[in-house]
């Protein structure tokens, strides 16, 4: 049997599967995000730790596991002093604080497009490097004592074995990994005076991470427990859906949002607008646009306004609206906002409110708000590489109408995988992997459920409004501070 753990934002999410990854048991340990001023967004690795340990205990009482893979939250930062005990509390993927670090290290590494021929991306608020700088710049005790950084999912691996290394789809993600030379820059390193040893080794998605620590060993009762290194949580996801090949596509619909494609091309986008990453198998990228609140702008709206509705009755509402919502258009960017618009100072609208409206429409025009928000990546990819096949995964999945809503505005069929567990389920067929099965035997795992054809009649209407969509936020730019 194998376990896949996904270390979320907003959960721990554990899966046993069999060796035919039929599903067995699925474990979940919610986390809270810490939000210290708006903008900044932070959790407590020890937090992820005590959730994993409760999760494996909880694995313990039933199933003996032979190997466990990992996902994990992308860029987020994890500082370790030389006891290797946590530093400070983890910077987050959708924290916005590195705005100066960004500017003034694109300009001393030579410009944009130097950092993305060398990096793959641009230094974006979100990504790993310029997290580093601004704790060397605004926290000066905390950056003399590190001595190793992780991410999220490694930091789990280190708890567990010993081991401290990384994966090459989160080290792509850290923007101070040379794509040309598949590992760290040192250019960037020296430029800003950092000490390149504070950097993990980088492995494959599948390669084992080593032997769990002799006593989990015998908590656990796993004596033959290998730990393989999983990764990124967007491409393991995709993985877990099946994504392996060139044009193969995820429409993402969680925390964030996302739209990736997979190309066998090293050739990042040189106009940065969409992001360049390794995925979890060998010699393939994916493009990538990523919306910073996408299902968290609906259940905003959902806590806020309507807490008493299940999501039943949300979707009820929905469709109790019309396409295009009598008018009204929604800009999803609660959280500032990474693709297209690279704003951490966008926010929210509700446009064109009349008296003719109600709260069903304000209801629907969220969720057609964060589809516009989605397509905006999906038209960026397509403008790089050919898009083949899509399937979609996430919380929004769960819901038909937005499904209906993303193949309208898409216009291709949506395909639904049987198991849509995320970043988890790609873990658990990257731990079966790394214990020696082949890529084609898991990738069979992966099945399909339904596939979702595009409504016709609704393109028009959809077009319209998506361009509308689109120049409300460049009409509205100046006044977001
Ligand atoms: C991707 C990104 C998010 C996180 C969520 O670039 O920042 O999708 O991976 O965990």
């Amino acid at each position: 049997k194998y376990l896949g753990i996904d270390v979320g934002t907003t959960s721990i999410k554990g899966l046993v599967v069999d060796e035919n990854g039929r599903l067995l048991d699925t474990y979940s340990w919610p986390l809270k995000m810490d939000i210290p001023k708006p903008g900044w967004a932070e959790q407590d690795p020890n937090l992820w730790w005590e959730g994993v340990l409760e999760i494996l205990r909880n694995v313990s009482l039933k199933h003996t596991i032979s190997a466990i893979g990992f996902s994990g939250q992308m860029h987020s930062l994890v500082c370790l002093d030389k006891n290797f005990q946590v530093i400070r509390p983890a910077i987050l993927w959708c924290d916005q604080r590195t705005t100066q670090q960004c500017k003034k290290a694109t300009e001393i590494m030579g410009g944009e497009t130097k950092v993305i021929e060398k990096m793959g991306n641009p230094f974006l608020e979100g990504f790993t490097f310029p997290k580093i700088l601004w704790i060397k710049e605004n926290e000066r005790a905390n950056f003399n004592k590190i001595k190793k950084i992780l991410l999220p999912k490694d930091y789990i691996i280190y708890k567990l074995t010993g081991n401290l290394g990384i994966d090459y789809s989160d080290a792509s993600g850290t923007a101070c990994f040379n794509v040309n030379k598949n590992t760290w820059d040192s250019e960037v390193f020296e430029k800003f005076e950092i000490d390149i040893s504070i950097m993990p080794d980088i492995y494959l998605s599948y390669d084992d991470r080593g032997e769990l620590r002799n006593e989990l060993k015998s908590q656990l009762g796993w004596n033959n427990c290998k730990i393989v290194s999983g990764g990124a949580d967007n491409a393991a996801a995709a993985f877990g859906i099946g994504i392996s090949k060139k044009g193969e596509s995820m429409v993402s619909i969680g925390t964030s949002g996302t739209v990736l494609t997979i190309t066998e091309n090293k050739k990042p986008d040189l106009e940065g607008k969409i992001h360049y990453f390794n995925h979890v198998l060998e010699n393939k990228y994916y493009y990538m646009g990523v919306m910073l609140s996408a299902a968290n702008t609906l259940n905003w709206v959902r806590d806020h306004f309507f807490p008493h509705s299940s999501w039943d009755e949300i979707e009820e509402r929905i469709n109790n609206s019309k396409p295009g919502s009598n008018g009204i258009i929604f800009l999803p960017y609660l959280n500032g906002e990474r693709t297209p618009h690279r704003d951490p100072n966008a926010r929210g609208v509700i446009f064109g409110i009349s008296s003719i409206n109600n709260e069903n429409d304000i209801l629907r025009a969220t969720m057609e708000g964060i589809t516009f928000g989605l397509r905006d990546s999906f038209e960026l990819i397509k403008e790089k590489t050919e898009i083949k096949d899509m399937r979609i995964v996430g919380g929004g999945a769960k819901n038909k109408t937005w499904i209906k809503l993303v193949a309208a505005n898409f216009k291709m069929p949506i395909k639904i995988p049987q198991i849509d567990e995320g970043g988890a389920y790609g873990a658990s067929m990257l731990a079966a992997l790394g214990n020696g099965q082949n890529l084609e035997h898991v990738l069979n795992w992966v099945k399909i459920k339904e596939i979702i054809e595009p409504d016709d009649n609704l393109f028009e209407i959809y077009d319209e409004l998506y361009e509308i969509y689109k120049k409300l936020y460049f009409s509205l730019k100046q006044n977001y501070i």
